[in-house]
């Protein structure tokens, strides 16, 4: 037997679910406890919510589970079919191996520069003593860290080109209107908003491809240090290495699953920080003494109380045992991130902000995964929070905001992810003069 759920229509639990996610969730705690049954339209079967770390430990350690039902339907005409996000079994985890390594440790620091940069131009632009909202200006600077540091075009025609198809891109795939009636326009063929959507497709494939032509041709390949070269590099346990329609997969998954996820990850850690002066005067302080414990703990604290991704799903392979029924194979099981998150048992003062919690301890493995978890957890985990460190650094240094209504952002659905519903509007007060260390560098 599976666990109960709220007793409505799918239709409705669809609509509470898109529009009040986490009341919904909330009341689902408080009614069936640690699991639940949910029913979202156009699936068959229910899914089942879980929000004990002993059960999703379970879960996540078990490799022969499955991605969860639905996942091709929407990525697939997307992604392609080899997007590590698709793939299973040895393949996956065979791709998983080749893709680790330029996202971990000391690859990482040599990003840094350029992700600075970007942070730079991104913030002159910015107009002073005027409302804008923050999160669209998140999506531009992770787009452009994508298409430099994953893709690593960095100038000229192509650059220009690429940016603009990629916004087009990400924008389409990130409206839910767009994608449904592209989605169930498909079978008509050559006509309608799914015949619009694969022209813009095949203009992004035309240049990716072009761009890994031009990179297996460059002469100094092995020197760049960007993702794109590295995966051309790379090789297989077998020796083989990457065709250029596994490249390209790639690069669309990185894309969609980089971009808009770390634009909103900051966007409330915004929301959160300019509400807590307390905790926004202690990190600025920490800043200035180039301190990054504080910046660390901060944004383990957001991910914590505004996980951009809800769940994280698997479709069972064996029986799993979660609060006192034992699920049969072809379940899908999903741990709740949010209610996870905010276990009374797990962090004292669940709704509070306080990065001060992750300060002497870091988050326990399986009460904390805004990343999901075990092989197939996110790839980007480390290259997203390096990024968000660099972005709070960088804006928090350079610039005095203010949240434009001081009331909590409420959490609305853009695509997979939860987003501020407004967008996170800011002012910015101030520009104060350069920090130290371009006063160093001038
Ligand atoms: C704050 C930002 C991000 C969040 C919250 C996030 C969250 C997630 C989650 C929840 C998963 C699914 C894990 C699972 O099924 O257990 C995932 C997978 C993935 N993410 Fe991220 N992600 C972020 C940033 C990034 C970035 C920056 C990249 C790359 C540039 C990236 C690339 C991927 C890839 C390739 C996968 C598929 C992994 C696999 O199936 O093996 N993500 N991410």
């Amino acid at each position: 037997m599976l666990p109960p759920g709220p007793p409505i229509p799918p239709l409705l639990q669809t609509l509470r679910w898109s529009f009040r996610p986490l009341a919904f969730m909330q009341g689902c705690r408080e009614r069936y406890g640690d699991a639940f049954s949910v029913k979202f339209l156009g699936f068959e079967t229910p899914m089942i919510l879980i929000s004990d770390p002993a059960a999703i430990k379970a879960l996540y350690s078990e490799r022969s589970h499955g991605m969860p039902s639905g996942r091709n339907l929407t990525l697939e005409p997307i992604m392609g079919p080899r997007s590590l996000l698709l793939l299973e079994g040895a393949d996956h985890l065979a791709h998983r191996k080749l893709m680790l390594p330029p996202f971990h440790g000391e690859r990482m620091r040599s990003y840094e520069p350029v992700v600075a940069e970007i942070l730079a131009a991104e913030i002159e632009s910015w107009p002073l003593g005027e409302e804008f909202a923050i999160h669209p200006r998140m999506q531009a600077v992770t787009l452009e860290v994508i298409l430099h540091v994953v893709f690593g075009v960095t100038g000229g025609a192509r650059l220009q080109r690429l940016r603009e198809l990629l916004g087009r891109l990400l924008s389409d795939t990130a409206s839910t209107g767009v994608m449904l009636s592209a989605l169930l326009s498909r079978r008509f063929g050559g006509r309608g908003p799914w015949a619009r959507f694969q022209r813009l497709i095949d203009q992004v494939d035309e240049q990716l491809y072009a761009e890994v032509a031009e990179r297996r041709a460059d002469p100094e390949l092995e020197e760049r240090d960007d993702i794109l070269s590295a995966l051309i590099q790379a090789r297989f346990e077998d020796g083989e290495r990457m065709t250029d329609s596994d490249l390209r997969d790639q690069l669309i998954t990185l894309l969609l699953a980089g971009h808009e996820t770390t634009a909103t990850a900051l966007a409330w850690s915004f929301d959160l920080l300019l509400r807590h002066p307390e905790q926004l005067g202690r990190l600025r302080d920490s800043l200035e003494a180039e301190e990054d414990e504080y910046l660390r703990a901060t944004i383990t604290e957001s991910l914590r109380l505004r996980p951009v991704v809800p769940v994280a799903g698997r479709r069972l392979a064996t029986e799993l045992e979660v609060a006192g029924h034992t699920l049969p194979p072809g379940t899908d099981v999903a741990p709740a991130i949010w209610l996870t998150h905010t276990r009374a048992d797990a962090y004292p003062e669940p709704f509070a902000f306080r990065p001060e919690r992750f300060l002497e301890e870091g988050p326990d493995t399986y009460a904390w995964i805004p990343f999901g978890g075990g092989i197939r957890r996110c790839l980007g985990a480390a290259f997203a929070e390096f990024e968000m460190r660099i972005a709070l650094r960088e804006i928090l240094t350079r610039c005095e905001l203010q949240k434009a209504d001081p009331r909590p952002e409420k959490v609305g659905r853009r695509n997979i992810t939860l987003s501020p519903r407004d967008g996170t509007r800011v002012v910015l007060t101030a520009r104060p003069p350069a920090h130290e260390h371009d006063l160093v560098a001038a």
